[in-house]
């Protein structure tokens, strides 16, 4: 067991070890250029949650966006402040985080294997239950990563929490992520709590963990041990916190799961934390249960509290909070972010990890923001725009010719997060476009090379057949309509979230200009037209890992015609040339 860890811990060592070089530009946050009009503020209550998820490696604050410029290490001085200032004798205090912890960032993912590093700083956190995600077990490295570094940890013993993840060990026998659940009593008020915490159905799991759908697991003889053990007289809260979303329209699971809690326990709150949809969310399931989700990438801290706990009409109330020294300041009632000697090692352990790994190191400056999903795809501020316009008619390999019409298709899956205008480094690589791709091509008439992308995004999504590399941090889930809010267009805030939940229009803590949100097609496709005449043969040139969707959808479009050909895997041929990856980096190159 031990030496499986061993190998770990030194591949880390010798990665340190030869990246470690002189920074070549360091450069700081920018500070706030206009003060907040107003911040809203917390209500506390009985029992007072924080509330993490889907942080993926995003431990060194958001260098370029102020609304999210707090750090790790803020985050710790800000967790330890509010127990102790905020809270009374009457009250208590429970951190959660629900899982996803690298795949997003550099600070995680330049290191082998990813995570290694950022797993140190997340664990300085106190946290009170935890548990994990889908990108904890897409690889057997980080499934081991997170087995033994953090739910075997001493500090962490009683705190993982997994009910429907198991391990598998070398010898191929199984044992629980952690713990299954957890009863306890909380410190102050003597409420008994009845925790447990699932996985979504996730299936592609690596050979070292398994997952049992959360609805399956709860058929086990240790569920029905656990909740005839802690009958409905004995808990005051059941609580469910995992890595699943709490609005979930297709598949309902989270529904499903309360559907069958509520069975058990008819009277007893049941309060869910969830995550993976990468959204601010609040539902309410009944009038004595709700569902708070806190968002993504170290952008927010969710806050939950709970009164009249035990009265017989229980008060909740939900607040998302930026992730900014000046919300953290604001929520201590102080004007500025306090320091703590804990909070400054966790900020400089960053400071060193992101020097170690020359995250900084410039290689471009990007002229201007550029949006995934912000701004409509024609619109020039579009990230996809660009990608098409102006970086992908950049390849060039020795099957480019001139003379012929061409076609450049990509899954929009492959970027992970908006371009933001300031220094392009080896971190903002890692952030937007972390992976290589090869190309491969077809020649087709104009005529179906010119449907694919329409036939493509017609279809069921692509991000969720595509392998772990390309498995993008994004996981878009379809948005609910029914939940709608004003938008705010006011000059004097800055850009970013307005959030729509069960509860109305007022749980961010600082009201944003609202960034919209635009649905993202499949595929997007640069297009490089030299005749419109149908029956021209043109290049149809795509990402390796699309081509059975793309032959599926040539074939489909084909069927049609008499005669038609059938296209398989030996038509498509090897086109070459540089990655999106290093078209980009090349472009923003040369645009200065
Ligand atoms: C923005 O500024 C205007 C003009 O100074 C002011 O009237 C308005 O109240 C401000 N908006 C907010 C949300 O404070
Ligand atoms: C708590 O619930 C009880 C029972 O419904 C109710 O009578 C009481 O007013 C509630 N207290 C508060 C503070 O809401
Ligand atoms: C380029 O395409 C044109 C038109 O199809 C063709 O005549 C020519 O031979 C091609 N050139 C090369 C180098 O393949
Ligand atoms: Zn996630
Ligand atoms: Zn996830």
């Amino acid at each position: 067991m031990k030496s499986e860890m061993l190998s770990i811990i030194l591949t880390a060592f010798i990665l340190r070890f030869v990246v470690g070089g002189p920074l070549q530009q360091l450069f700081e946050p920018e500070a706030f250029s206009q003060p907040a009009p107003y911040i809203r503020d917390l209500k506390t209550g009985q029992l007072n949650f924080l509330h993490t998820t889907d942080t993926h490696g995003w431990l060194g604050s958001h260098l370029l966006q102020p609304n999210y410029n707090a750090d790790w290490g803020d985050f710790v001085t800000f967790v330890s402040e509010f127990k102790e200032k905020q809270l009374n004798q009457d009250q208590d205090f429970l951190l959660i985080d629900t899982g996803d912890k690298h795949d997003g960032n550099g600070l995680s993912d330049a290191t082998v294997p990813n995570g290694i590093e950022t797993t140190k700083i997340f664990n300085e956190q106190d946290y009170d239950l935890l548990t994990l995600g889908n990108h904890e077990l897409y690889t057997p490295e980080n499934t081991l990563l997170e087995y033994y570094s953090t739910v075997l940890s001493p500090k962490f013993a009683d705190k993982y929490i997994s009910s429907n993840v198991e391990f598998v060990k070398k010898d191929g026998s199984k044992v629980a992520f952690g713990n299954k659940y957890r009863y306890f009593e909380t410190k102050n008020t003597r409420a008994r709590v009845l925790s447990f915490s699932f996985l979504f159905d996730f299936r592609r799991f690596n050979e070292r963990a398994v997952v049992t759908p959360a609805l399956e697991e709860l058929k086990k003889p240790w569920f029905h041990d656990v909740t005839a053990r802690y009958h409905e007289e004995f808990v005051d809260l059941i609580l469910v916190f995992g890595h699943m979303p709490v609005t979930d329209v297709q598949n309902r699971e989270i529904n499903r799961l309360h559907d069958l809690l509520r069975r058990i326990y008819p009277n007893t709150v049941i309060q869910y934390f969830g995550g993976h949809s990468h959204i601010r969310d609040f539902v309410e399931l009944d009038k004595k249960s709700t569902a708070l989700q806190s968002g993504r990438f170290a952008e927010t801290v969710g806050f939950l509290s709970i009164d009249n706990l035990t009265g017989g009409s229980p008060k909740f109330f939900r607040r998302y909070m930026d992730f900014s020294t000046r919300s953290f300041a604001h929520h201590l009632s102080m004007k500025h972010m306090p320091k703590t000697e804990k909070g400054l090692h966790v900020t400089s352990m960053i400071k060193r990890l992101r020097q170690e790994l020359q995250l900084d190191a410039k290689l471009g400056s990007v002229p201007r923001t550029y949006y995934m999903s912000s701004k409509p795809l024609k619109s020039p501020e579009n990230l996809y725009h660009l990608i098409t316009h102006e970086v992908l008619p950049r390849l060039h390999s020795q099957f480019t010719n001139q003379s012929m019409s061409r076609f450049i298709l990509m899954n929009t899956g492959a970027v992970r997060y908006d371009l933001f205008k300031g220094p392009f480094t080896q971190d903002t690589e890692f952030i937007v476009l972390p992976f290589s791709n090869e190309w491969l091509y077809l020649e087709l008439p104009l005529r179906i090379a010119s449907k694919v992308m329409n036939y493509l995004n017609k279809g069921p999504a692509i991000a969720s057949l595509a392998p772990p590399q390309a498995a993008a941090a994004s996981t878009k889930v379809p948005a609910v309509a029914t939940k709608e809010c004003p938008k705010i267009k006011e000059p004097n805030l800055t850009f970013g979230l307005t959030t729509a939940d069960d509860y109305g229009c007022d749980g961010d803590d600082v009201p944003h200009n609202t960034l919209d949100d635009y649905e993202l097609p499949n595929v997007v496709q640069s297009e490089e037209l030299v005749s419109d005449d149908p029956d021209d043969i043109v290049h149809f040139v795509f990402y390796s890992f699309l081509k059975p969707h793309v032959l599926d959808a040539v074939n489909a479009l084909t069927k049609a015609a008499k005669n038609h050909k059938q296209y398989d895997e030996s038509d498509c041929k090897q086109y070459g040339g540089a990655s999106t990856k290093k078209l980009l980096r090349d472009f923003i190159q040369q645009v200065n």
